[in-house]
This record gives structure tokens, C-alpha cells and sequence, in this order.
């Protein structure tokens, strides 16, 4: 068992999916984490669930791309579990579509949700983790940041953004002991974007499953000081 007591984790997008795999992972390594996402059922679900595993939860419904709501959730979060050591960003959205017939509202929304939500919140936590002395900003993006694909514009360049700032983020805030990773994996076996998990499970294609990703973020969180994994590739198999 990995040893994350003591250790506050502010998980987003943490009602489905990865999110809400990563805070049970976490929760179960006995880490404190604060539950982000706009819908409140969904994280009081996982937070029912991170409860039972012995983890303290605290759900903080939020929008990401609102500056206020996020700064108030992570003071929340702070006040109530004592300090702050890890940002996980899942939050995200898949809207696909051909570029022609691409509406402006999804592409606001789509990088509202994937690049904004991602800057407030690492400004948000990064004066907490500095507090601590060091820590540690993950964010996921996608195989599609590393490659174009047909329908996936938006979504792609934004993905792409999420590296860019990761890699920007991590010259800036390693020399104070705040390790940032990105993990690019592949198609996970969730409701994200246009197709359902029943579907993608019946697609005959690969997939991942959300507690891969999660395991990955585990990983990441227990290399010894010394080492630094900036980015992480992972892919059905
Ligand atoms: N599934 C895949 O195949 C796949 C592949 C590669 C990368 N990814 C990436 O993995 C991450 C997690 O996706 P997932 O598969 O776990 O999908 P998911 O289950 O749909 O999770 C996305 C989460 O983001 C939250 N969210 C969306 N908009 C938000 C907003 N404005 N403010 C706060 N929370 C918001 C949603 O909760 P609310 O709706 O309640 O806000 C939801 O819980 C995403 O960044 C996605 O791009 C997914």
C-alpha cells in the first residue's frame, strides 16, 4: 500500500469517470480529497464511496471556468482538511464535429472546460502548495494532444494546450519542489464524449478502464523525491 496519509488531493471532474476513480484510489491510500465537478449528486456519490474506504471527502460543486467558485473551493478545501498537496485536472469535455458545421458555443465551452479550467485552478492550489514546501499539479490529456484527428479539432488543440501549459507550469514551479505531469492516454472506457462506455465496450475497438488511469496517477504520486515523470503515454493494449 502506498503511504498518502497526511496527503490533500483536490481531484476535478471527480463525479465520473476518471476523477471519480482517482479520488477512491486516493481515497483508499488514505489521502483527503475534495471532490470538484459542477453536478453535486455525482460527487456525493463518490464521496459516500472515499468515506467508506476511510478517506475524508469534501464536495466542492464548482465550474471550473469560474475564477470565484474555484478560488472558494479551494479555500474550502484547505480550511476543512488542513492544507493542500496535490491538483489532479480531469475535468473535461469531448465535443466533436467537422470544422464547417462547428459551433462557436463548443468551441468557447470546449476550451472553457480543458485549458481555462485547468490555468484557475493551478493558480488557485499553487500558493497552497508552496505552503507545504513542494507538491504535485497532474493533468490528463489525451492522445488527441499529441496528434490531429478528423472531428476532433477542438477538442485536439485543446488538448494540445494542456501540454503546453504543463510543460510552461513545470519550468516555473519545479525549482520549488512542485512536480507537474501530464498523462496522454488513450480511449478510456467511460461516458465522455459522443459515445457511451456501453458503447465503447461493444465497439470491438480497445479501450482503457478509469482505475488505469487512476493507478497511473498513483504512480506518479509515489516516485521518490528525486525523480520526476513529466509525461506519461498510455494506451489500451
Ligand atoms: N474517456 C476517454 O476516452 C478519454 C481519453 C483521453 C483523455 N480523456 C480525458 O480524461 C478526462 C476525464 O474524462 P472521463 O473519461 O473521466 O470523462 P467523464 O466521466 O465525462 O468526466 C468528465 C468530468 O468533468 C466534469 N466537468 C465537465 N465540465 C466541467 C466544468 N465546467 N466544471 C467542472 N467539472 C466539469 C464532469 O462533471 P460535471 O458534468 O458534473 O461537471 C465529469 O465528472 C478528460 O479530461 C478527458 O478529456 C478521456
Amino acid at each position: 500500500m502506498a503511504d498518502l496519509n497526511g496527503t490533500v488531493a483536490l481531484i476535478t471532474g471527480a463525479g465520473s469517470g476518471v476523477g471519480r476513480a482517482t479520488a477512491l484510489r486516493l481515497a483508499r491510500e488514505g489521502a483527503g480529497v475534495g471532490l470538484l465537478g459542477r453536478r453535486p449528486g455525482p460527487l456525493e456519490a463518490t464521496a459516500a464511496e472515499a468515506r467508506q474506504l476511510g478517506g475524508r471527502a469534501v464536495v466542492l460543486p464548482a465550474d471550473v471556468a469560474d475564477d470565484a467558485a474555484v478560488e472558494a473551493a479551494v479555500a474550502r478545501l484547505v480550511r476543512e482538511l488542513g492544507g493542500l498537496d496535490v491538483l489532479v485536472y480531469s475535468a473535461g469535455v469531448g465535443l466533436y464535429g467537422p470544422v464547417e458545421r462547428y459551433a462557436r458555443a463548443d468551441w468557447d465551452r470546449t476550451f472553457a472546460t480543458n485549458v481555462t479550467g485547468l490555468f484557475l485552478c493551478a493558480r488557485a492550489v499553487l500558493p497552497h502548495l508552496r505552503q507545504r514546501g513542494g507538491g504535485s499539479i497532474i493533468a490528463i490529456s489525451s492522445g488527441a494532444g499529441r496528434r490531429g484527428y478528423a472531428n476532433l479539432a477542438a477538442y485536439s488543440a485543446s488538448k494540445f494546450a494542456v501540454i503546453g501549459f504543463m510543460e510552461s507550469l513545470a519550468e516555473e514551479v519545479g525549482p520549488d519542489g512542485i512536480k507537474c505531469s501530464t498523462i496522454l492516454p488513450g480511449t478510456i472506457l467511460t461516458d465522455f464524449g459522443p459515445t457511451s462506455a456501453e458503447q465503447k465496450r461493444t465497439s470491438g475497438a480497445k479501450y482503457l478502464l478509469p482505475e488505469d488511469v487512476a493507478d497511473a496517477i498513483l504512480f506518479l504520486l509515489t516516485r521518490p523525491a528525486q525523480a520526476w515523470v513529466q509525461q506519461l503515454n498510455l494506451w489500451p493494449f
